[in-house]
């Protein structure tokens, strides 16, 4: 089978298509043909080794896949050929993956392959986030920075799903446009230097949400804007830079900073991940949570389709689909 292998930390260009034998499922395993693999930023981060977790090399990227069960190991009595499913293995950037069965979900009749492989990080992240670490409620107000890109268009579909009111933050017309197609009520540009001003003309009751997957410069006039009994997720920096808040900030505004690492939560506790697709799943059948557009390039563009996540010039989760994908 074809698999990209990242032999040596470096920039998308440095990774190579190799030949590998097709894995074989043991246990309560199966093998997947991939029809679709989710990337992120942190996909990008990783195979330059600058993440906060970096694989024995030489290492497979890509964790999120969607696709069809080929194969089940002996012992493997819950999934069968032919299945549709989703889940989060690492080597997903490959014709097949194996994974236990218990890390593979069946995919919702409702989404292509597309769909189903944006789900497995990003919507996780976001319910976490706004659910379980905000105590999101109907009729508040969520601001999400870096609205159009794969965090940040879960992030909306979830406050919506939750009953929220959404103002979006991104840098261009056409990212702003997405985020709108993607649910949100109001948008504001983030680069203009009075853009508090923009925030609080689309939020008369208050900002009670900040989102933040972004960091550098925007995350304290973000702050600044909350309301009292405010939350701000910290949940990554894509922009580059860390920020660092005064903390008399969180006093005066009496507003907490919370940090969101969905990746360290699920490694601690692996059986959330089921438990949290499964919610996920409930709300696409029920017609509550409406699934973002993806990005959609062909497997075979996988080192610009990396460098354009890397450079910020990637509006929505970025997937490449394997030609018998579904999925636009
Ligand atoms: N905490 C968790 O559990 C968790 C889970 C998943 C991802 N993350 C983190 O969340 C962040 C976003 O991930 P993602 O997959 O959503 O990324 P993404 O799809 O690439 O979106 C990131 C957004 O950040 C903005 N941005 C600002 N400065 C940027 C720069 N210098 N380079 C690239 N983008 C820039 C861009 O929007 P504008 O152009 O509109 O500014 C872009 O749309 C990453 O730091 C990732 O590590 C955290």
């Amino acid at each position: 089978m074809r698999a990209i292998v990242c032999e040596a930390y470096g920039p998308p260009d440095s990774l190579t298509e190799q030949d590998l034998p097709v894995p074989e499922p043991k246990g309560t395993e199966v093998r997947v043909r991939v029809a679709a693999t989710g990337l992120g930023f942190v996909d990008g981060l990783m195979i330059q080794g600058l993440y906060q977790v970096r694989p024995p090399l030489p290492y497979r990227p890509g964790s999120e896949f969607a696709g069809v069960v080929d194969a089940v190991g002996p012992d493997c009595s819950t999934l069968a050929p032919g299945d549709r499913v989703f889940g989060n293995a690492p080597g997903a950037l490959a014709d097949f993956v194996c994974t236990d069965a218990a890390r593979c979900f069946r995919t919702p009749d409702a989404l292509d392959d597309a769909s189903a492989a944006s789900l497995v990080v990003n919507y996780p992240t976001a319910l976490y986030g706004l659910r379980d670490c905000a105590n999101l409620e109907a009729g508040e107000t969520v601001l999400v920075l870096g609205a159009s890109g794969g965090v940040g268009l879960a992030a909306i579909a979830t406050a919506r799903a939750f009953g929220a009111r959404v103002v979006a933050a991104a840098s261009t017309d056409a990212k702003r446009a997405v985020a709108k197609g993607a649910g949100a009520n109001a948008t504001v540009d983030y680069t203009q230097p009075d853009w508090r001003d923009a925030l609080r003309a689309c939020c008369p009751d208050g900002l009670n949400v900040v989102c933040d997957p972004v960091g550098g410069d925007v995350a304290e006039p973000a702050f600044r804007s909350l309301s009292p009994g405010g939350r701000f997720l910290v949940i990554g920096f894509a922009g580059g830079t860390i920020p660092r808040l005064p903390l008399n900030l969180a006093l005066l505004k009496r507003s907490s900073i919370v940090g969101v690492d969905w990746g360290g939560e699920s490694r601690a506790h692996p059986e959330l991940l089921g438990q949290m697709l499964g919610d996920i799943s409930t709300m696409i059948d029920a017609g509550t949570l409406k699934v973002a557009p993806v990005s959609a390039r062909p497997a075979t563009d996988y080192v610009t389709a990396l460098e354009d996540q890397l450079g910020g010039r990637i509006t929505g989760k970025l997937v490449l689909i394997r030609p018998h994908g579904t999925g636009t």
